[in-house]
């Protein structure tokens, strides 16, 4: 008996001490509980306690992955704690929350569950992890928390993380984790990272340090998505957009977070592309009950042969009618324009010469500036959008071009789109 009670209080104390090391230590945790071992540079991470931390990171460098293993050791070793997860758009925050879920069910966690909902975890001891998308706001107001991440927060308009995300830790003298791929410089993401704000702990995560990705993967990135979105997307650079025609801060304006999909009688550009860019397809639509039009479908891709993209076009119309296609008439559009009128779309051929590009993106300008088109948050059509920079001719126009390494053909077929907005033109 004297010897297993001694037992007892011994593996009871020695589970005490695995208890405390557990919660002491995120790595341990992760290791042990979730299963998950974190990289070096996720360690060093998740090590940190200090309260504002900022992460510039590259694509799939595992950014999700630890901010899921940082929430659950903090939700399950602080009781009575709110962890808000708030990511930049709705399929992002249900990816996350799916990845937290698989951690937790995978564990001996799955046995301390209080409540789970679509986005609310609750455990036994009182404390929730809440995952959310930014959107404008709206969904965000209200909660108060004990720990903010932010995921992709670049993305996100700077107004509703100043107002509405970083007031969350007022009352809770809370915790703050930023996390983004970078994008431009006119945004709070930025001025943190440059220490406009002081008392933030700076990690830079290039997407070369991951074991998982290869020097051959990331050369394929650079020839299908181009030198710049490769320097932003994983080399981590923020974009410096001096005379940028449609600056992010413009673009950020019109971002609303949806998945564009087919709809029947959209109007679609098409800038055909050449050898050295891209064979580009953007629809939109009108959406009387905002009042506003609506990007509604789009696709870039290097294009082999045009009878291809062609057929895909047409495979298109037969899906959902388009109420016509306007495609740029110049150099290899020509014959383009003819063959998508044999195969009985309704094309308008335009060509781009430099008055009418300086009119067309000119009219998209306008419409973005008076909030009158909404576009889906994602990174290659804003980047093809973002990229055209202009300067003043002798003659008081514009001249485009684009930044180096860059693709603007999305621009191009948008500007398109929503060129002869009026039905009256076909009258
Ligand atoms: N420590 C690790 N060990 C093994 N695999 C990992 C580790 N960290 C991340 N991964 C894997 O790397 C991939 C990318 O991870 P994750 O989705 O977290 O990256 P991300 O930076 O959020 O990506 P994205 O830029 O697409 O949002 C996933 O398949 C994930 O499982
Ligand atoms: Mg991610």
């Amino acid at each position: 008996m004297r010897g297993s009670s001694i037992g007892d209080s011994s593996s009871s104390n020695w589970r005490k001490e695995a208890l405390k090391k557990l919660v002491e230590d995120p790595i341990l945790f992760s290791r042990l509980v979730l299963g998950f071992k974190p990289f070096k540079y996720q360690e060093e991470l998740l090590r940190d306690e200090g309260k504002r931390i900022i992460v510039c990171a590259g694509r799939q460098v595992g950014k999700s992955t630890t901010i899921a293993a940082k929430a659950i050791h903090y939700a399950s070793t602080n009781p009575e704690t709110i962890t808000l997860i708030v990511s930049a758009t709705l399929r992002q925050s249900m990816l996350l929350f799916q990845k937290i879920m698989n951690f937790i069910d995978s564990s001996i966690l799955r046995n301390s569950l209080r409540k789970r909902t679509r986005t609310l975890i609750k455990f036994m001891n009182g404390s929730e992890i809440i995952v959310l998308p930014c959107g404008r706001g709206h969904t965000l107001r209200g909660y108060s928390a004990n720990l903010i991440i932010l995921d992709e927060a670049a993305f996100m308009p700077e107004e509703v993380i100043a107002n509405v995300i970083l007031p969350m830790m007022a009352a809770t003298d809370g915790s703050c984790w930023m996390i983004s791929t970078p994008w431009d410089t006119d945004h709070i993401f930025y001025r943190i990272w440059i220490g406009e704000y002081g008392g933030w702990s700076r990690y830079f995560w290039p997407s070369k340090l991951s074991p998982l990705i290869t020097d051959e993967f990331l050369e394929e990135q650079r020839r299908l998505i181009g030198e710049e979105r490769c320097m932003v997307e994983y080399e981590a650079n923020f974009i410096e957009e001096r005379s940028s025609f449609f600056p992010m801060k413009l673009l950020r304006r019109c971002i609303e977070d949806y998945e564009p999909r087919l709809e029947r009688n959209a109007i679609y550009g098409y800038d055909p592309g050449g050898r050295e860019s891209l064979a580009a397809l953007v629809g939109v639509k009108f959406d009387p009950r905002i009042g506003r039009w609506r990007l509604t479908f789009y696709r870039a891709e290097r294009c082999e042969s045009y009878t291809e993209f062609n057929s895909f076009i047409l495979d298109l119309h037969r899906r959902a009618k388009m109420d016509r296609l306007i495609v740029d008439e110049t150099g290899i559009g020509g014959p383009i324009v003819e063959h998508l009128k044999e195969l009985g779309l309704p094309v308008i051929g335009v060509k781009l010469t430099e008055k009418v590009k300086e009119e067309i993106l000119g009219r998209l300008k306008l419409m973005l500036e008076k909030r009158e088109l909404t576009l889906p948050n994602d990174p290659q059509l804003l980047n093809h959008l973002n990229c055209i920079q202009y300067e003043r001719t002798w003659s008081g126009g514009f001249r485009f071009t684009h930044r180096n390494g860059t693709h603007d053909d999305l621009a191009y077929a948008l500007a398109l789109a929503i060129y002869y907005p009026s039905e009256s033109f076909l009258i």
